[in-house]
């Protein structure tokens, strides 16, 4: 018998591993083709991360900020040149408070994750 406890559990898990699934899947295709013009080749943009960051990154925030840091639930989630708009502190802030939909994550990164992510994203300007 699940216990209700154990039920949720697996509700959470097959919710996580649906997310994941639907990554990999829009990881999938390299030729994908239809770069517009002038636009960096898809990935370009995580690939001045140090290889650290870029996996953080890749693991924690591209479900919603995307494969190019394009945004992928709106507007507001367009980092690529949240630089611009935002300095290295303010973006740590928000890493580890989160805002409206996006959650904190002071509990769950570690320091230097959080700085290294916060010093890579101030620089895309
Ligand atoms: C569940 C979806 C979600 C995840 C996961 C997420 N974010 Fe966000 N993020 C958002 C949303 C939504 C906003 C816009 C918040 C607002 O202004 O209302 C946002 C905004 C931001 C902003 C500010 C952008 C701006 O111009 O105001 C930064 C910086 C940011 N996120 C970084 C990250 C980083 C780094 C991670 C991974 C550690 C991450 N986010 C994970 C949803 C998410």
């Amino acid at each position: 018998m699940l216990t209700p406890k154990l039920t949720i559990q697996l509700a959470k898990w097959s919710a996580i591993l649906a997310l994941v699934l639907s990554l990999a899947a829009c990881g999938g295709s390299p030729t994908g083709g239809g770069n517009p013009a002038g636009s960096a080749p898809k990935g370009d943009y995580l690939k001045d991360a140090p290889s650290d960051i870029a996996a953080v990154y890749k693991s924690r925030c591209l479900g919603c900020h995307g494969t190019d840091l394009q945004g992928r639930v709106g507007a507001n989630t367009n980092l690529q040149q949240v630089g611009s708009r935002m300095s290295a502190e303010e973006i740590t802030a928000q890493i580890e408070q989160g805002k409206g939909l996006m959650p904190g994550f002071a509990d769950s990164l570690s320091q230097q994750e959080i700085d290294g992510l916060a010093e890579w994203l101030a620089s895309k300007q």
